[in-house]
């Protein structure tokens, strides 16, 4: 590897001990408030959003790891049970946005009441039960990254609705996340798949945000040995799908 990029990831790797300390600091200061004395509500406000920002940080952290990870071909398979890739994709990209949301969703004791909380935020989860509770092999640290990365678009512009399936092959696992806002027109898809590419609302390149998280979703899929798929078009909503293989060990 560059020199140059083992600094990088060393640095953002050593990012995270502060940032533990911090995390560990502030939720102490929320949850024991009989060692650290009682808050007043504009305190737990600020705490509660420094909380959230050092936990986006944290995610921010551990994503830019994992990809630099994926680059050098470092493929990490575990055995893991469906619902608690999709659970966890869920409870991450909620803890962000909406507390409430994200702490129904770890309370869920199965499949229909998880469904009846997503379905309030404009969410449908199409899965077989079967699958839902099957364990298989993945790399689970990547798949949720990718989820998480294309759900957080699909919430960005979709309209009303997000619609996410998943389903399972002989050998394949796939996932589509399906959004029903304003597209994404034919000239752009594979533009939107390179870094540092966005859109505008005007569908012009602009500089605004980041563009890289379907970048990264392409090399952590390709680094799986899958595929992404993009079927969109301008005002018809945007359905991406991943298939990844499914390995016996
Ligand atoms: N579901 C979607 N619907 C419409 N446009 C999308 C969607 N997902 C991604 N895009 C377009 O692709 C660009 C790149 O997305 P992404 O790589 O996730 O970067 P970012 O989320 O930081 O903008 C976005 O800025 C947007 O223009
Ligand atoms: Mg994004």
């Amino acid at each position: 590897m560059h020199r140059n990029k083992i600094k990088i990831d060393l640095l953002i790797h050593d990012l995270k001990g502060p940032l533990a300390v911090i995390e560990t600091g502030v939720s102490s200061l929320l949850a024991r408030r009989e060692k650290y004395g009682p808050l007043t509500d504009k305190q737990d406000k600020v705490l509660v959003r420094a909380l959230r920002n050092t936990k986006v940080l944290q995610a921010l952290v551990n994503d830019t790891l994992e990809l630099g990870r994926s680059r050098a071909g470092v493929i990490n398979v575990t055995c893991s049970k469906i619902s608690d890739v999709i659970e966890q994709s869920l409870v991450e990209i909620f803890d962000l946005v909406d507390r409430g949301t994200s702490e129904r969703i770890k309370i869920c004791a199965d499949l229909p009441r998880l469904r009846e909380a997503l379905e309030e935020k404009g969410i449908s989860l199409l899965i077989d039960e079967a699958l839902w509770c099957q364990e298989v092999f993945l790399d689970e640290a990547k798949i949720r990254q990718v989820l998480r990365n294309l759900l957080n678009n699909a919430l960005k512009y979709r309209k009303n609705r997000v619609e996410v399936v998943v389903e399972k092959g002989n050998n394949h696992l796939f996932f589509s996340v399906t959004d029903d806002g304003e597209g994404i027109p034919q000239i752009y898809h594979k533009k939107i798949f390179e870094s540092y590419f966005q859109l505008d609302a005007a569908n012009t390149l602009t500089v605004r945000g980041h563009g890289l998280g379907l970048a990264g979703v392409l090399v952590l899929v390709e680094d799986m040995g899958g595929v992404v798929s993009l079927e969109s078009d301008e005002g018809q909503g945007a359905k991406f799908s991943i298939k990844v293989p499914l390995t016996n060990r």
